[in-house]
């Protein structure tokens, strides 16, 4: 493999230089990437059962095989080491070192973590491993999934194990990956293991997964309190399509479930009256116990932030108004019997139909240093996807993803010149993959991989990024 380091002389000083000690990472998620899915004794997740259920998954993509990252770790590794990446995000398969979701950990499964860290750590690559990443174990959702009370404390159970086994080498640690997609693409709109659509259900999943969370730390902060905890959200920049009474309140409605719905109860262990308001009908309140915001709002050491975009709303109906699929779609009773719907913001699309929008990254790293108690931020995930081929030369000559992520690290830099914690970014993705239900047909790597062959071929991208790494930051715009 050639360095993607083109020389050992001393960069020029960046312009827009990061502080010291900023982590350079990339992510990627074990259903993503590791194939794998029989081996070693893992048992069957809510994804293996998904996406073999007809007309779920595009063109019945599976993720039996991925990037076959679980043989191929230690080129993985290596493909790091030539980025320069300083720290690596992937997540821990709960079905592969816990096959049932419960009793002792399954050592063949848990032998794989500790070489992939073994060989992080060899490469001088921080682990960053994420507990869920929406891989739940089949059997607890049998047992009726995240919507259950029981489930978290299964999850905190399994990362109480995890941290056992590898906390003496791993310091950093995120709970959940975006508990939203998790409970409300998972058990609201359907499109996401396990494909349920109970607005109820996806309520008291969301409650569940933050109490999984909270569980969790307090295990872990128990054992080694000198270790770094927290949890990734995703989060949106949110405007109201017009200064209309109706798109503003639509704007609330959707920071409500989508932002404040998670911040409050992690940040301030509240939840925000009026998303309460909204969802009253539904009997949200029954599954919020005593203790149990005490519980979510456990003291974090991190916050993990995933973001890819802005959304326009609406709440008034036309034809261009996109209802987008439950929660907030018009006949969900999310949203009662008012309207709620997306409309185009008219800036450029990546190749997900995302509008590109750089600022609305700005707006979410300022809003949560403004409106909340102060947390070290991480950027968790971002990062652009399209359908890419290899060109004539053999490579991807990916500039947009170039553009869209120089962009992004501009408006992380602004933030931190405005005062944000912000300790690191990683970028979605490390490598093409399993991109949930749409398959294999988005790609959102540095690195192109051939899904018939596997073999790994860095775009331009990771070309540019191993640059700005060993640069330590952006050279100003010419
Ligand atoms: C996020 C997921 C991640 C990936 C990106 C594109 O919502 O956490 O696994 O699919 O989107």
């Amino acid at each position: 493999m050639t360095s993607l380091q083109h020389s050992s002389s001393t960069p020029p000083a960046a312009a827009r230089s990061f502080p010291a000690g900023f982590r350079w990472g990339a992510a990627t998620a074990a259903y993503q990437i590791e194939g794998g899915a029989a081996e070693d004794g893992r048992g069957p997740s809510i994804w293996d059962t998904f996406s073999r259920t007809p007309g779920k998954v595009l063109g019945g993509d599976t993720g039996d095989v991925a990037v076959d990252h679980y043989h191929r770790f230690r080129d993985d590794i290596a493909l790091m080491s030539d980025l320069g990446l300083t720290a690596y995000r992937f997540s821990i398969s709960w079905p592969r070192v816990q096959p049932t979701g419960g009793g002792p950990l399954n050592q063949a499964g848990l032998d794989f973590y500790r070489r992939l860290t073994d060989g992080l750590l060899e490469a001088g690559i921080e682990p960053w491993p994420t507990l869920y990443h929406w891989d739940l174990p089949q059997s607890l959702e049998d047992a009726g999934g995240w919507p259950e009370r029981d489930t978290a404390y299964r999850f905190a159970d399994y990362a109480d194990q995890i941290h056992a086994a590898l906390g003496d080498r791993v310091g950093q640690w995120m709970t959940v990956n975006e508990p939203w997609c998790a409970a409300f693409l998972g058990y609201a709109s359907g499109e996401h293991a396990p494909g349920r659509r109970e607005p109820a259900a996806a309520l008291r999943a969301a409650h569940h997964l933050m109490l999984g969370h909270g569980l969790a730390v307090q295990a872990m902060r128990a054992r080694h309190p000198e270790h770094r905890l927290g949890a990734a959200v995703n989060l949106y920049a949110i405007t109201p399509a017009s200064g209309s009474d109706a798109d503003v309140d639509a704007a609330r409605r959707v920071d409500g479930m989508q932002n404040r719905f998670f911040l409050d109860p992690l940040l301030r262990g509240s939840y925000p009256a009026d998303v309460l308001a909204d969802v009253a009908q539904l009997g949200f309140d029954e599954c919020v116990q005593d203790g149990d915001l005490a519980i979510i709002n456990q003291p974090i050491d991190q916050l993990g932030v995933n973001y890819y975009s802005r959304f326009t709303v609406t709440g008034e109906a036309s034809e261009t108004a996109q209802a987008v699929s439950s929660p907030f779609s018009s006949d969900s009773p999310w949203v009662g019997s008012e309207f709620v719907g997306f409309v185009d913001g008219g800036r450029p699309v990546t190749g997900m139909g995302w509008e590109i929008d750089e600022g609305g990254l700005h707006e979410v790293l300022t809003r949560l240093h403004r409106d909340y108690p102060p947390v070290d931020l991480y950027i968790t995930e971002n990062g652009a996807g399209y359908d890419e081929v290899l060109n004539g030369e053999g490579t991807v000559h990916d500039g947009d993803r170039i553009a869209y992520i120089d962009a992004h690290l501009r408006a992380s830099h602004d933030a931190i010149a405005d005062g944000v914690p912000l300790r690191g970014y990683f970028t979605w993705s490390l490598l093409d993959n399993f991109e949930w239900s749409w398959g294999y047909s988005k790609r959102f790597g540095l690195v192109h991989v051939d899904y018939a062959t596997q073999r790994r071929v860095p775009k331009d991208s990771a070309r540019w990024y191993a640059g700005v790494i060993r640069l330590g930051g952006l050279p100003e715009r010419a």
